[in-house]
């Protein structure tokens, strides 16, 4: 028989304690009891990289960017070109450039010190509620509670909510609040956060194995994998367009940056058209023996397919053109969406 003092919140703790995944950014829940706290800034680039990507890209992405930024002060003096290049392949590239902006407000207007509240973090650019919350929780122990799609799926299995999201979250949200503990705020932040992610999984959750399958109400009723419902997404819509592959004889390639607004904002790709939902013959840059890669570049965004042809041409070495540069090819700097493009170029010449 469990002990009544015993919370919910108390029996996720223990667990994490034992069960706690191992991330760069984290402090093990022992250290943090005897109250070692995370560098804010660690935190704080954490969760933006961690809004839409998994922990298993991010990891990496982290390592690199605190090893050549390692402070707050030194990302603001950084060259945006030279982040927006680290960022690539993560995706979701306005958050990289809010990653910058934040770094300058914290480095230039307060003294390289984060907000330890959810409303004064909210002020910065890239911090929504989710984060502001989680960086609360995890870098300040604040009691402040983070509700990401985890968090949303434990809560509506455990109490057996079965109204369909996004209508539901609102009442999740109110769950959620309601388990939170009287301390240890951020060790629960992240329990939550892995009990969703290795247990309470989306499909096939692991419940012989669950610190809170004995109160769990799906689990009773065998319906936990089928909660959270979901309302029925629209399908995503294709979009096509066209990419120009420019090479010199010694190798360099014509890449331009894109506008700082919009979809790959701030990033290197390859010329060409607007993407559109019909198919149109693109009008090359400038005139030169153009051929067509015998496949397309698909890719897909969060609103929508993408088809690409590929045009490729070699120039002459002393060819230039006004709205791009020849450089080296640095494949690791493009967005995914321009690899994928430069793999479907055959060797020439
Ligand atoms: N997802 C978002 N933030 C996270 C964190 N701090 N730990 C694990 N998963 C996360």
């Amino acid at each position: 028989m469990r002990d009544d003092n015993v919370t919910n919140a108390d029996v996720l703790l223990a667990w994490y304690d034992k069960n706690a995944r191992s991330m760069p950014w984290r402090i093990a829940p022992m250290d943090r009891i005897s109250g070692v706290l995370p560098d804010p800034y660690h935190v704080w680039m954490s969760e933006i990289m961690l809004q839409q990507t998994t922990v298993v890209t991010v990891r990496d992405y982290f390592v690199k960017f605190v090893g050549r930024w390692p402070t707050v002060f030194d990302l603001a003096r950084a060259v945006d070109a030279d982040v927006m290049a680290a960022w690539a392949g993560l995706g979701y590239y306005a958050r990289a450039r809010n990653l910058l902006k934040c770094a300058r407000v914290v480095a230039n207007e307060l003294d390289g010190v984060f907000p330890v509240d959810e409303a004064a973090l909210q002020k910065l650019p890239g911090i929504g509620p989710y984060t502001s919350a989680a960086i609360a929780a995890i870098a300040f122990d604040r009691q402040a509670s983070v509700l990401d799609g985890n968090v949303e799926r434990v809560m509506a299995r455990y109490h057996l909510v079965k109204q369909p999201l996004p209508a539901s979250k609102e009442h999740l949200r109110g769950l959620a609040v309601q388990g939170l503990p009287d301390a240890r705020f951020g060790d629960y932040a992240q329990a939550i956060m892995d009990l969703g992610a290795t247990v309470c999984t989306p499909r096939r959750p692991s419940c012989v194995i669950c610190p809170w399958a004995q109160g769990c109400r799906a689990r009773a009723l065998g319906v936990a994998q089928d909660l959270p419902k979901k309302l029925a997404k629209l399908p995503k819509p294709t979009r096509y367009g066209t990419c120009f592959v420019a090479m010199r004889k010694g190798g360099d390639v014509l890449l331009e940056r894109r506008p700082d607004k919009g979809l790959l904002g701030g990033m290197l790709g390859w010329p060409g058209d607007v993407w559109v939902t019909e198919k149109v013959d693109a009008v090359p840059p400038f005139g030169a023996s153009w051929r067509e890669a015998s496949e397309e570049a698909r890719h897909t965004f969060t609103h929508f397919h993408l088809r690409l042809k590929v045009q490729y041409a070699v120039v002459p070495d002393d060819f230039e053109h006004a709205h791009g540069q020849f450089k080296k090819l640095a494949l690791d700097d493009l967005p995914t969406v321009m690899r994928k493009v430069w793999k479907r170029v055959p060797a020439v010449a």
